[in-house]
Parts: structure tokens; C-alpha cells; sequence
């Protein structure tokens, strides 16, 4: 049985352990964002694809008080989101479904915020962290695999004025979703975080 660890995450106490990723620090800055942008847009729910222990959805749940779907492949992660929920003072009801990105939502759903933490290493650098789970990390052989899929879901789930937060690895992956963008969306802004990441902010074409 895999060892149960907790960590502070923006005030938040959250349970994980090895089969899931262990929290980054600083995707604190993810959540703080999403809920930034989240003030100045109608009322709605938050969609948060590739949830892992769920951190990330909850901390700008806590932000923001809004209702939250959570979606990850995973049933280790699901697990911990859900005892994450169950420990947090969570304000919006919070949906934890286990499934894949482009399978978990259905048709009508419509989300004013939504956040991706997709795998983003290129499958022939995951040995380099020998530490995470394989399947949280692995973005095929780009990296950029799972990123893709996850934008053609924010393309199909968005509402019109809502706005999505997507975490790559680098500059040049972020360079490359904005390339090879070929739906309603845009890229409205890039924030990068040394070498731990990259965020980008997606609207809808004006
Ligand atoms: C980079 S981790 C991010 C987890 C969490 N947001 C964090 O910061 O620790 C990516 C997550 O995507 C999940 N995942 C991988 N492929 C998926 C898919 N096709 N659909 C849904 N989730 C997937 C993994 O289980 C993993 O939890």
C-alpha cells in the first residue's frame, strides 16, 4: 500500500502519494490565475481536466466559490481528489470523474473557467524523473499529445466569454499549441515559470 504524504498548497492541506504527481509549488500560480481572470466573467462552473489529486481545481474553487468538475484517467488520482474534496473547505460542489479528457464531459456542458494540467514531458525524457508515475507526465512524443486533445475539449466546452488556463513544460511547446491552434480559440497572454513551466491563457476568437 502506497504511503499517504500531505503538503500545504496555498493553505490547502493535500493528501497524495506515490501513484499520483506530488504537488508543484508552483502551480499555486495556475489556480491564482484562473481565478483572476474568473472575477471579471459571468457566473459558472470551473472544468479541471487532468485534476491528479485535485489541488490546482480546488485552490481556485476556494478563490472563487464556484462549482467545480474535476476529470482524470486515473483511479489513484480520483481517489485523492476525492479525500482532497472531503479535507478542504470547499465553498462550490465539486464532480470528481474518472475518465478520460475527451470522454468525461458531455455534449451540452459549458464551463466559464477551465484549467489543463495535461502530461506534458516528451515520452523519451520521462526517465529523467524517475519519481512521478509515467502516466502523469508522459506527453507522448512531442509532449504535446495530450495538450492537443485537451484544447479540442476546452474548444468544444467553453462558454463564449469563459477562459482557459493550459500548463505546458516550455516556451517552445506554448509556441507550438498557438501554431497549430486550428479552432475558435486564442492565445491571450503566456506566463513562464523559470524551467518548471509554462501557463497559457486561451479565449475564444473575438
Ligand atoms: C501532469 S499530471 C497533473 C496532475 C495534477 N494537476 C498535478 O498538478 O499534480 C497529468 C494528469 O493527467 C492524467 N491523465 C493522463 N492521461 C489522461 C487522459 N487521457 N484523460 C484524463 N486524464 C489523464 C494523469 O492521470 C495525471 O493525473
Amino acid at each position: 500500500m502506497a504511503a499517504h504524504r500531505v503538503t500545504d498548497f496555498g493553505g490547502l492541506q493535500i493528501e497524495y502519494d506515490d501513484r499520483v504527481l506530488a504537488p508543484r509549488q508552483w502551480t499555486t500560480a495556475q489556480a491564482r490565475w484562473m481565478a483572476d481572470v474568473l472575477r471579471r466573467l459571468p457566473d459558472g462552473p470551473v472544468l479541471e481536466l487532468c485534476s491528479g489529486a485535485g489541488h490546482i481545481g480546488l485552490l481556485a474553487g476556494v478563490y472563487t466559490g464556484r462549482d467545480l468538475v474535476m476529470v482524470d484517467a486515473s483511479e489513484a488520482a480520483c481517489e485523492m481528489a476525492e479525500r482532497n474534496v472531503a479535507a478542504n473547505p470547499v465553498k462550490g460542489s465539486v464532480d470528481v470523474r474518472r475518465g478520460r479528457v475527451d470522454e468525461a464531459i458531455a455534449p451540452e456542458e459549458r464551463f466559464v473557467g477551465i484549467i489543463a494540467d495535461p502530461p506534458w514531458v516528451p515520452s523519451a525524457r520521462t526517465s529523467t524523473f524517475p519519481e512521478d508515475p509515467v502516466t502523469a507526465i508522459d506527453g507522448g512524443e512531442d509532449g504535446l499529445a495530450l495538450a492537443l486533445v485537451c484544447v479540442d475539449v476546452i474548444d468544444r466546452h467553453l462558454a463564449p466569454d469563459g477562459a482557459a488556463i493550459l500548463q505546458v513544460g516550455t516556451v517552445e511547446q506554448a509556441e507550438a499549441v498557438r501554431e497549430r491552434l486550428r479552432t475558435g480559440l486564442r492565445v491571450v497572454e503566456t506566463r513562464t515559470f523559470g524551467d518548471r513551466g509554462v501557463l497559457v491563457r486561451l479565449d475564444r476568437r473575438g
